[in-house]
């Protein structure tokens, strides 16, 4: 937990103590603050849960939700520097693949077959919700522990198909996977593959296949639903079936040497055959509210938004994907950096006011009411209790005075706009 979590944790405790909180919490607070100074993280955040179960039990819903964010928030701060996974030797096998190795080409057309990358330091971790986070942990974990696996007559999983929506991470997924192997990433598209020739692509999927079993390396086969659209295609019947063949016999045969990552934004498009030849599945989506402050959090860096300022963006960016959260962050801060305003919590909501209104029409209404009417907008947090945020918090997030948020909220501004919106 950093120093600035741990102040925000006392800040809220001294506000426990000068009022708005009951004084039977007290213990609870002092055995935090005595974790807090010994720098026992455990035993902090331990106490720290005990006080969240407290204020819940007495009714004190929106503290413990905070309580929870701040625990949330160090977890991922700790989650956030991924250490490179021992992978079993048995596992992996094959030549070292170095910078100096071309990869294969199509010989009709010269274009390369695949794309290399190796791993860097620099590879972030994607920011999952708690199930994702677990099915890729789980991969990694039995990546590490072969022996144990073997044991009991199993082998690792060496299979994995990422699949959802454009923007949902499953590039970022494919190389942080092998960045965490600490082995380098060939990848290649499908549509690339497919050659105009189509009578050479069985021949490009082997090239493919012998170059990423002949080297230490995780095989990533992204757009791989391009095969599939191929099938529609009645007059190529013939040839799709052998290039479908091809491709699963390939993948069969890898089963031996190494680690293949599939990727499709259409899962439905794909053959069953082929769906079925992935040992696990990875389903990728927008990313859910704790993901989002993440998100927002990383992609509003180097500005250290306020809290309040975080829940107002992952508020309007509900339903959206990792990408467009990047997209409108970057723009945010763009627009921040050329108006002149400081870069605070008031400065990062006129950004995003007018970064929303330039964005393409989209049916979230909290968007759509900052997007067109910031006072509208205030209105609209001050009566939601879904962001569960203090008017001090929203002054702090907007700018506005306390009176005004208090005169905004009595009046409801929010409501003949979200009547005009649905209207429509
Ligand atoms: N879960 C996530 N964690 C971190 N960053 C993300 C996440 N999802 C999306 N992004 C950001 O969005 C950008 C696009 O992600 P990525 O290329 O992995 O999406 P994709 O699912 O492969 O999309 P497409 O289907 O269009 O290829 C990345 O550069 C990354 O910064
Ligand atoms: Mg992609």
């Amino acid at each position: 937990m950093s120093n600035h979590e741990l102040c925000d944790i006392y800040r809220q405790k001294s506000d426990i103590l000068h009022g708005s909180f009951d004084m039977e919490h007290f213990a609870v607070i002092q055995s935090i603050v005595r974790a807090g100074l010994s720098g026992d993280r455990d035993a902090l955040d331990k106490q720290i849960e005990r006080l969240r179960e407290r204020l819940q039990k007495a009714g004190d819903v929106k503290d413990a939700a905070t309580l929870e964010r701040l625990r949330a928030a160090a977890r991922d701060t700790q989650e956030m520097a991924p250490s490179r996974v021992e992978i079993s030797r048995a596992l992996i096998v094959g030549e070292v693949l170095d910078p100096g190795i071309n990869p294969p080409i199509d010989r009709e057309t010269g274009a390369r077959l695949c794309t290399i990358d190796f791993p860097t330091k620099s590879d972030q971790s994607p920011v999952y919700m708690a199930r994702v986070a677990e099915t890729v942990e789980g991969l990694l974990h039995e990546w590490a522990s072969e022996a144990a696996l073997q044991a009991v007559g199993v082998a690792p999983t060496r299979t994995l198909l990422i699949y959802g929506p454009p923007g949902s991470g499953k590039t970022v997924s494919a190389h942080y996977i092998a960045a965490r192997l600490g082995l380098p990433l060939v990848t290649a598209r499908i549509d690339g593959l497919i050659s105009s020739f189509l009578g050479t692509t069985a021949r490009n999927i082997a090239n493919l296949f012998d170059f990423a079993n002949r080297y230490a390396c995780v095989l990533l086969l992204d757009e791989f639903d391009a095969l599939a659209k191929l099938r529609d295609d009645p007059q190529e019947i013939g040839e799709i079936k052998r290039v479908v063949n091809t491709l699963l016999q390939n993948l069969d045969l890898r089963r031996n040497f190494g680690i293949t990552i599939a990727i499709t934004n259409h899962d439905r498009l794909l053959d069953p055959a082929v769906w079925r030849r992935f040992e696990t599945h990875l389903q990728l989506g927008e990313p859910d509210e704790h993901a989002r402050d993440v998100l927002i959090k990383r992609f509003l860096k180097p500005i250290e938004a306020p809290e309040a300022t975080i829940r107002v963006f992952s508020y309007c960016l509900a339903r959206r994907t990792g990408a467009d959260i990047e997209r409108i962050c970057t723009a945010a801060k763009r627009t921040l950096a050329l108006s002149g305003e400081s870069h605070d919590g008031p400065g990062l909501f006129h950004a995003l006011s007018s970064v929303l209104a330039r964005t393409p029409y989209h049916d979230h209404t909290p968007a759509r009411i900052l997007a067109t009417d910031q006072e509208a907008f205030v209105s609209l947090i001050a009566n939601d209790g879904e962001i569960s945020l203090k008017q001090t918090e929203i002054g702090e997030a907007t700018g506005y005075g306390q009176s005004r948020v208090s005169d905004l909220k009595k009046a409801k501004r929010h409501l003949p706009l979200m009547e005009a919106m649905h209207a429509q």
